[in-house]
């Protein structure tokens, strides 16, 4: 069985530059999730179609790291729609976040904890371990908190640096021993 693969979606870029970054530090492949109808909108509003089927076949990978972002507090459509397509060929899952969320806001309405705690409902004991990567690490101290700031800011090389790259190679050496 081979060891790993990211699947990711992303709308902005972050969660595609981290889901690059995971699957080249574990030298695993690496599938973007297309969605039938592509259209954000409609997903803020819950409308969607679906997701177009993968070229890779799940079951044959040990680990899948699912990768995406968090809106209105939500577990968005397209992650969602990836999930209940594979439920049963996904052997263990791990889902990671580039997210607006702070640590500290993450039980908050629209913190990523609350979302952590709906995808290992959702999976059960194939949920392995759920991590954010919140934009604010890559923000001043003064900006962390920022909405404005947050949402303006896109994980890249210059930026990936600091707190942020700590946390990511912890990430990686947790997922490598698992
Ligand atoms: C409409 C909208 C709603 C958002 N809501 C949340 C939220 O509830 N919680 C959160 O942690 N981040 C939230 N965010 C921030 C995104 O999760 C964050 O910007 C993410 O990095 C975007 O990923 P992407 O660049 O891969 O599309 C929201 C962003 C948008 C555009």
């Amino acid at each position: 069985m081979k060891k790993t693969i990211v699947i990711y979606y992303s709308n902005k870029g972050s969660n595609k530059y981290l889901a690059e970054k995971i699957s080249k530090s574990l030298s695993c492949e690496l599938e973007k999730i297309r969605p039938r109808l592509n259209i954000f909108l409609l997903f803020l509003m819950n409308i969607h179609l679906g997701i177009k089927p993968l070229k890779h076949e799940i079951q044959e990978y040990d680990k899948v790291i699912l990768c995406g972002p968090i809106w209105m507090g939500k577990f968005i459509p397209p992650l969602r729609s990836f999930i209940k397509r594979y439920f049963y060929k996904i052997n263990k899952l791990i889902f990671v976040t580039c997210c607006g969320s702070t640590d500290a806001k993450k039980d908050e309405k629209f913190g990523h904890g609350l979302v952590f705690k709906e995808v290992e409902n959702m999976l059960n004991d194939k949920c392995i371990l759920c991590q954010a990567f919140p934009v604010g690490l890559v923000l001043p101290d003064d900006k962390k908190e920022d909405t404005d700031a947050f949402m303006k800011t896109h994980l890249n090389d210059e930026n990936f640096k600091g707190e942020i790259q700590e946390r990511f190679d912890n990430f990686i050496q947790k997922v490598s021993e698992m």
